[in-house]
């Protein structure tokens, strides 16, 4: 867990990485002090990597009114103050973006409503590769023209210069869980007869134009992440070896790391939860593809980490809501395992001495 790993020209201190969350509490796209806090709290917390939750590079593609954007100046400034502040607090945690179009599962309430609903009032258009509404409240979206295609495309490149000047060091273009690109990728959502519908190879190429736009708008030194649905977990939709064949075509086109999530592409889903329940996919892909993996999903303790990492079924280990409930999770567990191994930001070295103290006291007793 305590491993460094170097990516690209990016140096990564450990393998935990904060996966990307939802706060639902920015105002017209841009950040706010809470998303300071947050962030800036986990990345004093010990995780290599922290990522910001899913960003969108237009108004309408926001999964919610509280989602965070990347389309001007003032939103990029604002990540700019929180990138700056995790780099300058000397923990030596990397900060990571997510960019993404909620699509179809766009114009909806905030997590602790009524998620994935349509808003009481308010809504706005959606898109989607075709006419497939996720839930009978949901809007119909609009498919997508090829005018709609390349307009969002620059969009994604332009936010992805965005991130540039924010300082951010990784970047990860979000296919997963129904939203927009995930919606070409699922044939469960995509009906198109052109050549963005049908095969799998056609499913993903408008992902694949995305993804090549941003890595020609991102740095050469800096790493990029794909995250996708690995299962559809439901009767006609996308397994782990269309996953597999997924990952193929993104490591072609210059992905570094394929982040393995699954699910949330249909309410028809019916997925098999466990502990670590998405790794065995992170695994088949990470060895059958040799790409990068990072592993999320109900992992939730040091040990679990160390044995994915050590058996090399995945590079990278994400956890969210782990670190929801404790911003120092990685410092947290390394003290549980009275590992040294691990820094601390100066300022709480003594409550460090402190919890290694109490910890070996109640190993002993
Ligand atoms: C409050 C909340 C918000 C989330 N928002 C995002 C998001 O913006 N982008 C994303 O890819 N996944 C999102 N997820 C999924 C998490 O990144 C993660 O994949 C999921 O919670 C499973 O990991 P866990 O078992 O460690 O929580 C969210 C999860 C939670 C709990």
């Amino acid at each position: 867990m305590l491993l460094s790993l170097r990516v690209r020209e990016l140096e990564l201190k450990n393998r935990v990485v904060v996966s990307p969350m939802a706060m639902y509490s920015a105002i017209d796209g841009v950040p706010q002090d809470f998303h300071l806090v947050h962030l800036g709290a986990r990345a004093l917390g010990g995780a290599a990597l922290v990522f910001v939750e899913m960003t969108a590079p237009c108004p309408e593609g926001r999964i919610t009114p509280g989602c965070t954007g990347l389309w001007n100046e003032a939103q990029m400034q604002a990540f700019k103050r929180i990138v700056d502040f995790a780099h300058a607090s000397g923990a030596g945690a990397k900060m990571g973006l997510q960019l993404g179009h909620s699509g179809p599962k766009g114009s909806t309430q905030v997590g602790w409503e009524t998620p994935d609903e349509p808003l009481p009032e308010g809504n706005w258009p959606l898109l989607a590769a075709s006419t497939v509404a996720y839930g009978p409240n949901n809007q119909v979206p609009q498919a997508m023209t090829r005018a709609d295609m390349d307009r969002l495309k620059a969009q994604f490149a332009q936010s992805t210069r965005y991130a540039v000047d924010a300082g951010f060091d990784w970047l990860e273009l979000h296919c997963a869980h129904g939203y927009l690109l995930s919606s070409f990728i699922t044939p469960l959502t995509n009906q198109r007869s052109d050549a963005y519908g049908g095969s799998l190879e056609n499913r993903c190429r408008y992902p694949l134009e995305v993804f090549s736009a941003m890595r020609a708008a991102w740095p050469e030194h800096l790493p990029m992440s794909v995250r996708i649905s690995a299962h559809d977990w439901a009767p006609g939709g996308n397994t782990a070896d269309d996953a597999v064949a997924m990952a193929r075509l993104f490591k072609a086109a210059g992905c570094d790391f394929i982040d393995v999530s699954s699910g949330q592409t249909t309410r028809a889903a019916r997925p098999v939860y466990g502990r670590m329940y998405q790794t065995p996919f992170a695994d088949r892909i990470r060895n059958e593809v040799g790409i990068q993996t990072i592993a999320v999903g109900a992992i939730s303790q040091a040990d679990q980490v160390n044995s994915i990492i050590a058996a090399g079924r995945a590079d990278l280990c994400a956890l969210g809501r782990p670190h929801l409930a404790d911003p120092a999770w990685t410092l947290h567990e390394a003290a549980r395992l009275q590992s040294r191994q691990v820094h601390w930001p100066p300022p709480y070295l003594r409550g460090r001495d402190q919890l290694y103290r109490e910890i070996l006291k109640q190993k002993e007793a």
